[in-house]
């Protein structure tokens, strides 16, 4: 097989750790490098992936590299092709993703700066929270083409979403179509409209009242799993949404996916990173494609972006 192209996955956290082995275990990739600021454990995690490949059956070689605040270690990551940024704390029970916004801005700031520095043509994909705001902020302080940074989490919304439809009608999953836009967080928009169930309109399966009960537990997703968990937050569905966006971009698949990613027109809307859903190939956003949505799913889009909007207006100054 012929593999190609280097990735990094910045923050060897929980997401961070499990996105670097479910790349490496793609075997698509030449080399994936996984960074923290924790000393030896970015290297530790690479050298026990390394371990697995001879029982996984993959070739990619996993290098860990501590970095420092001054930039200090990412010569490993130089010219990456992509570049997963997850550093950044999670959310503790009782915390909204916004609770973050202090500390993980600062950390994102840095971790863009030193990315662009060494990697200054990656395709940049965020997945720190507050994700809407720190995918700006990674634009700001790379200033890379908006094309070249997105956010990951309307794949993970919409995967939620896809899961408890399918366990409400006890469904293969794969004979479910769901969709989620809008912000990761309060405004995020599930789009029952363009929901099906083996090729039908999920409203000929449920009725609306059940619809609406699993559109705000998909609202509450992330946080039914910090609630579980107690300390830290999901990474299993996440970092399987990110991973599929960074193959997407080495495969120049043109895949449409819904991520986080600049919105220029489209719906009515301009001048915001928000969830809609986009062609991702090498280039990172190909295209926003717009598709059909009723007029009610227009207007939460909308009311999503204003509310996002505001927040990103201030991240340049984090
Ligand atoms: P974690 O606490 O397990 O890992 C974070 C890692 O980042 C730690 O190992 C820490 O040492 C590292 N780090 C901190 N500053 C750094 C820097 N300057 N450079 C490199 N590494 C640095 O947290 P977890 O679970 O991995 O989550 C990471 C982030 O992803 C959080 O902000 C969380 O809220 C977010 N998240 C986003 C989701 C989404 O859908 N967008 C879903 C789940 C989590
Ligand atoms: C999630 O949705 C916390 O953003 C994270 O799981």
């Amino acid at each position: 097989m012929a593999r190609s192209g280097k990735v990094t996955v910045v923050g060897a956290g929980f997401y961070g750790s499990t996105t670097a082995l479910r790349l490496a275990e793609y075997d698509v990739f030449e080399t994936v490098v996984l960074t923290d600021i924790v000393e030896g454990k970015p290297e530790g995690l690479a050298l026990d992936m390394n371990q697995s490949r001879s029982i996984e059956n993959f070739e990619t070689k996993v290098i860990g590299a501590t970095t420092t605040a001054d930039g200090g270690g990412y010569e490993a990551t130089a010219n990456s092709d992509v570049v997963v940024i997850t550093a950044g704390l999670p959310r503790k029970p009782g915390m909204s993703r916004m609770d973050l916004i202090g500390v993980n801005a600062g950390i994102v700031r840095g971790v863009a700066e030193n990315v662009a520095k060494h990697s200054p043509n990656a395709v940049i994909i965020v997945v720190s929270n507050p994700l809407d705001e720190m995918t700006a902020l990674a634009q700001i302080a790379t200033n890379f083409p908006k094309h070249r940074v997105m956010g990951q989490a309307g794949m993970l919304d919409t995967a939620r979403f896809t899961h408890f439809v399918a366990e409400k009608l006890q469904v293969p999953v794969s004979s479910v179509k769901t969709l989620t836009l809008g912000s990761h967080g309060e405004t995020m928009v599930p789009v029952p409209s363009r929901c099906t169930v083996d090729g039908k309109p999920l409203s000929d399966q449920l009725s609306e009242v059940e619809i609406a009960e699993l559109v705000d537990r998909t609202r509450n997703g992330g946080a039914e799993v910090v609630a579980l968990l107690k300390t830290g937050s999901a990474y299993y569905a996440p970092s399987a949404a990110a991973a599929r966006m960074a193959k997407a971009v080495i495969e120049d698949s043109g895949a449409v996916m819904p991520v986080c990613a600049w919105v220029d027109g489209e719906y009515g809307i301009s001048g915001v990173y928000l969830g809609v859903e986009a062609e991702i190939g090498r280039t990172g956003i190909k295209k926003v494609v717009e598709s059909k949505l009723s007029d009610t799913e227009i207007a939460a889009l909308k009311i999503a972006a204003e509310a996002v909007r505001a927040k990103q207006a201030d991240v340049k100054d984090l």
